[in-house]
C-alpha cells in the first residue's frame, strides 16, 4: 500500500507559539518524537503516537527526572557498568483496529492528511490525521495529549476517531506497558538495557495498575490509569476484556461505530514512585489519584493556567528583522527553547533530589546524566525563577560526601565532582566509548574534566549574586565553594623553576584533546580555562569567609578543618598560577602550538559534516590530539564567563600583562580552529563577539537556534534535546545583548543590539524585585513592578540609580556602531 509519507508535503513551521509538522514522514519522526515531548520537571513522555512501539522509526519512551539504575556489560573483554535515567513503563498506549482486522499501522494505510501541533502557551500537543484503509474505509483521528504542569503526577490523552464513510466494529485497545527496555541510543544498544522488574498488574472496570521495580536502584514506579469511552459526546459503557500477564496491563474494549459520530477515548494515568516525598505507598497513592482527576478537559485547565503563569515569569518578546523585511522565527524558537527548559526543570523539582540532565528528560543520550552544562542553563534560571536553581544546587550539595571521596582516592583534599553525574555523585563518565565509524571502542578520559567542579562554585556565586540568598550561601553554597577551593589548591602543584603553580593531567572544555600526541599518559598540563577558573574560585572563597557572619565562618573552619596555612595557601596560588601565552594569545594548554595544523578544506571536501572530526580522525587511524582543532570553546569560554573588567583583574593579580586588544586576536586564533561539535560552543562564540562584530555574533546565534528544530549535528536530537544550548540561545538574549551584569550589589545594563534585533521585552527578577525592561537602539525602559520588596540599584552605560517599586525610568541610549 501506498505510504502517504511524500517528504515534498512534509514541513515544519514555528509559530511565535506552536510548532508544527505537517505530513507524516517516519524518517523525521524521532527527531519530533524528541522536539514533542511533553513534561513537568517530574515526569516527561517523547511525542510518539499512542498507537507505536519502538520499532526503529518510533521510541515512545517515559523519563522520571532523577530515577536511574545502573546495569553491567561484559565489553571489549572487561566488564563495564552503566547508570542510565530510566525509561519508565509506557502509559500511552492506545490502539485500535476496524472490523476484525490488523492494529493500526501507518505502513498500512495511506495517509490522507496529518497534522501536529504543539502548542507552546498551553502544553498541548495535538495530532490530526485522516487515512483510507485498504478497504477504502476512512477515517480522521484526532488526539490531545498534556502531561500537568500543575499537577506533576498526572497525564492524559485523549482520542478521537470518527468513520467517515463507514460503520463497523471497533476494538481499542488501551494498555500500561513496563516490558519497555532503554534502547533509545543506537550506539549504546550492545549495553545490558533492562532495567524494570515487573511486580504487580491489576484491571479491574475502567482501571488499569501497574507496579515495577528498577532492577538494582530498587526505585518503586506505580501508576494508575481510567479509560473512558464517549460516543457521540456521551459516556458509553462499552464491552471490555483486560490482560493481566508480568509487566504489562491491557484491556480491549469494543464499540460499535457509527458513520460520522466520533468516538472519545480519554486516557488519564497517574505516576507516583518510592523517591516521592508526601505518600504513604507509592501504589496507593497513584490509585487515589486517578480516583479524584478530573475529565481530560478538566485537567486541561488547571494544566493550561500552570503554564500561563509559568509565561508571565519567562515569556520574552523580540522584534526581528530579516534581510527582506519581514520578521524573522527567532521569537518562536526561543520560546521553544524556554518551553523545553521548564519541562525539564519545572518548579515541581524544587523538593526533588535531581540534577540538570544535559539531554532533558527527552531522550537517552549521555544516558540522563548531569554534566557541567547547568552553567549555560542557570543564568536564564537565576533571572525568571531562582528557587529552581536553589533546589538543583542542593543536588550538588547532597553529593558533597561522595565528591569529598572521590577527591581523597585520586589523593587530593577537598571535593572533586564527577563529570558525569547521576544518582548518588560516582563518577559514571563511561569507561569505553564506540566510535560509530570505525566501530571501535574507545578508552574514555573525558572524566579529567575537573572544571567541572569551577562551574559548580561559579553558579552557587551567581545564584547568591542575583538573589542574595544569605542562608543559602552560608549553610550550603559557601560549604561547596570551600571544599572546591580546596581541591583545586591541593591539584596545583608547584614548580619551583617556573616559580608558578601548575595543574597537570586534566582535560578542558575542549574533548577533542585528552593526552599529549604519541604518548599513553592521559591528560594535558595548564589547561588555561581550568587554571584561572581555579584562581576564580580560590578568590571567591577567600570572599566568601570574609562575607559570612564571623561565628558561621569560624563554624565551617572549624568544620572543614581550614587552617590558617591552607588559606594562605589559597592566596598564593591565586597571585602565582601558571599560564602560557605564544605571541600573546593565550594558549589552550601548554604545547598546544606546537601541534600540527589540521588541513580545515581537504576536511571539507571529503566529508559532508565534519563535525565530529575526533570520530573521522580516529576511524582514519589518526588522532584529533595530534592537531590545533577544537570540538568547542575552551579558552574562550573566559570571555563567555568574565567581563573584560574581571578578566583584566584576574591578569594583574597573577601579574600577567593584560592587553585588550588580544581579545580579538585569542577569538580569531580559536574560533577559526573550532569544528562545532558541541552544540554548547556557538553559544559561547556568538557571545564573545556581541560587542567586537554584531553581525557575526547575530550569525552565530541564528545557528545555534537551529541545533535542535533543525537538528544541525544530523541525528543527534531525536536522542535527546540539548538544553544547554537551548538555554544559552535564551541568555543570549537575555544577558549578552541586553548587557545584563550583576556584581556588586548592582543590576548592569549595557545593551549592544544586533542590528537584526529591533526590540527585547523581557521580565527578570533581580534581589525579589520583579522589573519589566523594554530595550531598543534608542532607549531602555525599565518599570519595578509594584511590591513589598525594597529598591534596587540600576546602572544604565554610565548612569547609576535607585529604582523604587511601581517607578519607570527611561533611559536614551548613545548610538552605537
Ligand atoms: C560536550 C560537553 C557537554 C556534553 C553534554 C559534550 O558533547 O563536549 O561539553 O557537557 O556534551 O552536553
Amino acid at each position: 500500500m501506498a505510504r502517504a509519507s511524500d517528504p515534498n508535503i512534509s514541513s515544519t513551521q514555528v509559530t511565535e507559539w506552536s510548532l508544527v509538522y505537517q505530513g507524516f514522514d517516519p524518517a523525521a519522526e524521532g527527531l519530533r518524537e524528541a522536539l514533542c515531548t511533553l513534561g513537568n520537571g517530574y515526569v516527561a513522555t517523547r511525542g510518539a503516537g499512542a498507537e507505536v512501539t519502538a520499532d526503529g522509526t518510533h521510541y515512545p519512551g517515559t523519563y522520571v527526572g532523577g530515577c536511574y539504575n545502573r546495569l553491567e556489560t561484559e565489553m571489549a573483554g572487561r566488564v563495564v557498568g552503566n547508570e542510565d535515567l530510566v525509561n519508565v513503563p509506557n502509559w500511552l498506549v492506545l490502539t485500535f483496529r476496524i472490523d476484525g482486522g490488523g492494529w493500526f499501522s501507518f505502513a498500512q494505510v495511506d495517509v490522507l492528511s496529518y497534522r501536529q501541533e504543539l502548542n507552546l502557551a498551553t502544553g498541548v500537543l495535538v495530532r490530526s490525521v485522516r487515512f483510507r484503509d485498504a478497504e477504502g474505509r476512512e477515517t480522521a483521528l484526532e488526539a490531545r495529549r498534556l502531561v500537568h504542569m500543575g499537577a506533576p503526577h498526572l497525564a492524559a490523552h485523549e482520542t478521537t476517531i470518527t468513520a467517515l464513510n463507514w460503520a463497523g466494529r471497533l476494538d481499542l485497545r488501551t494498555a500500561l506497558d513496563g516490558r519497555v527496555v532503554n534502547t533509545g541510543v543506537e550506539r549504546y544498544r550492545a549495553l545490558a538495557h533492562q532495567h524494570l522488574v515487573p511486580l504487580e498488574v491489576e484491571v479491574r472496570e475502567d482501571r488499569m495498575f501497574l507496579r515495577v521495580q528498577t532492577s538494582q536502584s530498587r526505585v518503586e514506579l506505580a501508576m494508575a490509569c481510567r479509560t473512558r469511552v464517549f460516543t457521540g459526546g456521551q459516556i458509553a459503557t462499552p464491552d471490555r476484556r483486560g490482560t493481566a500477564e508480568p509487566g504489562l496491563v491491557a484491556q480491549d474494549i469494543t464499540v460499535e461505530a457509527v458513520q460520522d459520530v466520533p468516538v472519545t477515548v480519554e486516557k488519564v494515568v497517574s505516576l507516583f514512585t518510592s523517591r516521592d516525598r508526601a505518600i504513604s505507598e507509592c501504589g496507593l497513592e497513584a490509585t487515589k489519584a486517578v480516583q479524584r482527576a478530573g475529565s481530560f478537559d478538566e485537567l486541561m485547565q488547571g494544566h493550561a493556567r500552570a503554564w500561563e503563569h509559568l509565561w508571565r515569569r519567562f515569556d520574552i518578546a523580540l522584534e526581528t528583522e530579516r534581510d527582506d523585511g519581514n520578521p524573522g522565527s527567532e521569537l518562536g524558537i526561543l520560546r521553544l527553547h524556554v518551553f523545553h527548559l521548564l519541562q525539564t526543570v519545572s518548579p515541581h523539582i524544587r523538593d526533588l533530589d535531581v540534577g540538570v540532565p544535559a539531554r532533558g528528560l527527552h531522550g537517552e543520550a549521555y544516558r540522563g546524566h548531569v554534566f557541567w552544562d547547568e552553567l549555560f542553563i542557570f543564568p536564564l534560571l537565576n533571572l525568571r525563577m531562582p528557587e529552581i536553581t536553589r533546589a538543583l544546587l542542593m543536588y550538588r550539595y547532597r553529593r558533597l560526601p561522595e565528591a569529598r571521596r572521590a577527591a581523597e582516592q585520586a589523593g587530593y583534599h577537598g571535593a572533586m565532582f564527577p563529570w558525569q553525574s547521576g544518582s548518588n555523585g560516582r563518577e559514571e563518565t563511561q569507561q569505553l566509548h564506540l566510535n560509530p565509524r570505525s566501530g571501535r571502542w574507545i578508552a574514555d578520559r573525558s572524566h579529567r574534566q575537573r572544571h567541572v567542579n569551577s562551574a559548580i562554585a561559579y553558579n552557587v556565586w551567581q545564584y547568591y549574586q542575583v538573589t542574595v540568598d544569605f542562608e543559602f550561601l552560608s549553610f550550603f553554597g559557601a560549604e561547596l565553594l570551600l571544599e572546591i577551593a580546596r581541591f583545586w589548591s591541593s591539584i596545583s602543584i608547584y614548580n619551583p623553576e617556573l616559580g608558578r603553580y601548575e595543574i597537570r593531567g586534566v582535560m578542558g572544555p575542549d574533548e577533542y584533546h585528552d593526552g599529549y600526541p604519541d604518548t599513553d599518559e592521559p591528560g594535558l598540563n595548564n589547561n588555561a580555562y581550568t587554571n584561572l577558573m581555579a584562581v576564580w574560585v580560590l578568590c571567591r572563597a577567600l570572599d566568601v569567609l570574609e562575607l559570612l557572619p564571623e561565628d558561621r565562618s569560624a563554624e565551617l573552619r572549624a568544620r572543614l578543618g581550614l587552617s590558617p596555612e591552607e588559606i594562605a595557601r589559597w592566596v598564593e596560588i591565586s597571585h602565582k598560577m601558571h599560564l602560557v601565552f605564544t605571541d600573546g594569545v593565550l594558549q589552550q594548554f601548554e604545547g598546544y602550538d606546537r601541534l600540527d595544523e589540521l588541513d580545515w578544506d581537504r576536511y571539507r571536501e571529503q566529508y559532508a559534516d565534519i563535525h565530529r572530526l575526533d570520530r573521522i580522525l580516529e576511524a582514519e587511524g589518526d588522532s584529533a590530539n595530534r592537531y590545533k582543532l577544537s570540538k568547542q570553546a575552551d579558552v574562550l569560554m573566559l570571555f563567555y564567563l568574565f567581563s573584560t573588567e574581571e578578566l583584566q583583574e584576574l591578569f594583574e593579580r597573577l601579574g600577567y600583562p593584560f592587553d585588550p586588544a588580544t581579545i580579538p586576536k585569542t577569538i580569531d586564533y580559536y574560533m577559526s580552529r573550532t569544528s562545532h561539535g558541541s552544540t554548547l560552543s556557538r553559544i559561547v562564540d556568538a557571545w564573545v563577539l556581541s560587542r567586537s562584530f554584531r553581525s557575526g555574533s547575530w550569525e552565530l546565534f541564528s545557528e545555534a537556534l537551529e541545533s535542535d528544530v533543525a537538528d544541525i549535528q544530523g541525528g543527534t536530537t531525536a536522542e535527546g534535546i540539548h538544553l544547554g544550548a537551548m538555554a544559552g540561545t535564551v541568555d543570549i538574549v537575555q544577558r549578552c545583548y541586553t548587557g545584563i551584569e550583576t556584581r556588586g550589589d548592582v543590576l548592569r545594563l549595557n545593551p549592544w543590539l544586533p542590528e537584526r534585533l529591533r526590540c527585547v521585552r523581557l521580565r527578570v527578577t533581580y534581589r525579589g524585585q520583579a522589573i519589566q525592561l523594554e530595550i531598543t537602539h534608542e532607549h531602555v525602559t525599565v518599570t519595578a513592578l509594584p511590591s513589598g520588596a525594597g529598591s534596587i540599584t540600576l546602572a544604565i552605560g554610565d548612569e547609576t540609580f535607585e529604582l523604587q517599586p511601581g517607578q519607570t525610568r527611561i533611559t536614551p541610549l548613545a548610538a552605537k556602531t
